[in-house]
């Protein structure tokens, strides 16, 4: 596909290694919690893509919700002020969450959502990034699952926004001039 916001894109990582990371992903998910039930919970609305992905790996008992962040701060740079914009609709106490997340970047979006689930008492939490970018880290989040740590770009597309655009592409790309 082009436009004018794909023009401007390297691509960093192609449709094949996405499908091949999924797949080890959900298998080592698989092997961790095996004989137990998991509860997938994805992070919109960056995740959707790649929750969709990741759970078609995942050879337990799955079942799955949602809740919304939005975060404050310029395209580039988080402010760490994150505003729930839909909560869950299924409690999870008692339960092994496994939060799917699109990317950690400084963690300040991480580290709040862990600390609000972990009031609600699930049995265990853990967490799948695709995504990390370890040289903004702030704050560390633990992280039990990682699909690429990459540079410090901004990126976008499998989920991945600019301004609410190309979270469609089925690749990842990186923002040239961003
Ligand atoms: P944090 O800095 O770890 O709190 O990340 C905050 C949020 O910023 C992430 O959940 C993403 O939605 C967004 N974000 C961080 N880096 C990128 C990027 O390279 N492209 C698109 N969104 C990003």
């Amino acid at each position: 596909m082009k436009s004018h916001r794909t023009e401007k894109l390297d691509v960093l990582l192609d449709e094949e290694k996405i499908r091949q990371r999924c797949r080890e992903l959900g298998e080592q998910i698989t092997r961790d919690f095996e004989g137990e039930e998991v509860h997938v919970i994805g992070v919109l609305k960056g995740a959707f893509v790649f929750l969709a992905d990741l759970v078609r790996h995942i050879e337990l008992d799955v079942s799955i919700d949602f809740l919304g962040l939005s975060s404050y701060g310029s395209r580039t740079e988080s402010s760490g002020v994150v505003r729930m914009t839909s909560d869950l609709s299924i409690p999870i106490k008692g339960r092994h969450v496994i939060v799917v997340e699109d990317i950690v970047d400084t963690g300040l979006t991480m580290k709040y959502l862990l600390e609000n689930l972990q009031t609600r008492m699930p049995q265990s939490l853990a967490v799948c990034t695709l995504l990390h970018k370890p040289a903004n880290t702030k704050v560390d989040v633990p992280m039990n699952y990682v699909g690429f740590e990459i540079p410090d770009e901004f990126v976008i597309g499998y989920g991945l926004d600019d301004a609410e655009f190309s979270r469609h592409l089925p690749y990842i790309g990186i923002v040239r001039d961003a």
